[in-house]
């Protein structure tokens, strides 16, 4: 027997087991994706304007039962302020949900998997052609501000993938958001 052969049956058992280490159950790698989207999502601050501020006893916080469902349908609001000729060009309402600017008024999408309201139907594909054409399922209206888009592009196709996982595991919230409203001119 060549006498390297157990030296190379060792070195091939560690092979082995290392690749066993490696082999992740297709459960924990849909669940680590889950948990990258999370990551980026909240390192994004993508709550701050797709869920609802409520006045709390504290002050302004999230209104956890609108979870990522964006501008409460509920919440019916008079028309933006003209704004004085200067460098102050846009508002906020106080849910941090809807926002008026030289683009007109825009309100802050339903995030959630809701099937009818949300983005319960996209396939991860049409996510992803969102992002990368800054347009409504990769070919409707261009999106509008202060939604970030650019940032968000910039991620590449798994990472953007993780924040679609990520969304897709949120509880769908029924909540049919507003459509943006033209300049007034
Ligand atoms: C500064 C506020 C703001 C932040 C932060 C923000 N968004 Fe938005 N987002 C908006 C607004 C406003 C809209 C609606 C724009 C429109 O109607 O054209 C929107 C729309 C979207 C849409 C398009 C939905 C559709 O139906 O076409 C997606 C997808 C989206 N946001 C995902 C995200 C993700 C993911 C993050 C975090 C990485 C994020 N947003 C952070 C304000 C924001």
């Amino acid at each position: 027997m060549n006498k390297f052969a157990p030296l190379l049956l060792i070195s091939g058992l560690a092979a082995a087991g290392a690749l066993a280490c490696f082999a992740v159950h297709p459960d924990d790698q849909a669940a680590s994706r889950v948990e990258r989207g999370k990551y980026i999502v909240t390192s994004f601050g993508c709550a701050d304007c797709h869920t609802p501020l409520k006045l709390g006893p504290n002050g302004p916080e999230r209104d956890l039962a609108m979870n990522f469902a964006g501008h409460p349908a509920s919440l019916e609001l008079p028309p933006a302020p003209t704004l004085p000729p200067g460098p102050w060009n846009v508002s906020a309402a106080g849910t941090m949900t809807a926002w008026s600017g030289p683009w007109g008024t825009s309100f802050t999408a339903n995030l959630t998997p809701d099937d009818e309201t949300g983005i319960g139907k996209w396939s991860e594909a049409q996510f992803l052609e969102t992002v990368r054409s800054g347009r409504h399922l990769g070919r409707g209206r261009a999106i509008l501000p202060p939604m970030p888009i650019e940032p968000l592009a910039n991620l590449n196709d798994s990472d953007l993938g993780a924040v679609y996982a990520y969304l897709h595991s949120l509880p769908p919230i029924s909540n049919r958001v507003p459509q943006p409203i033209p300049p007034a001119e």
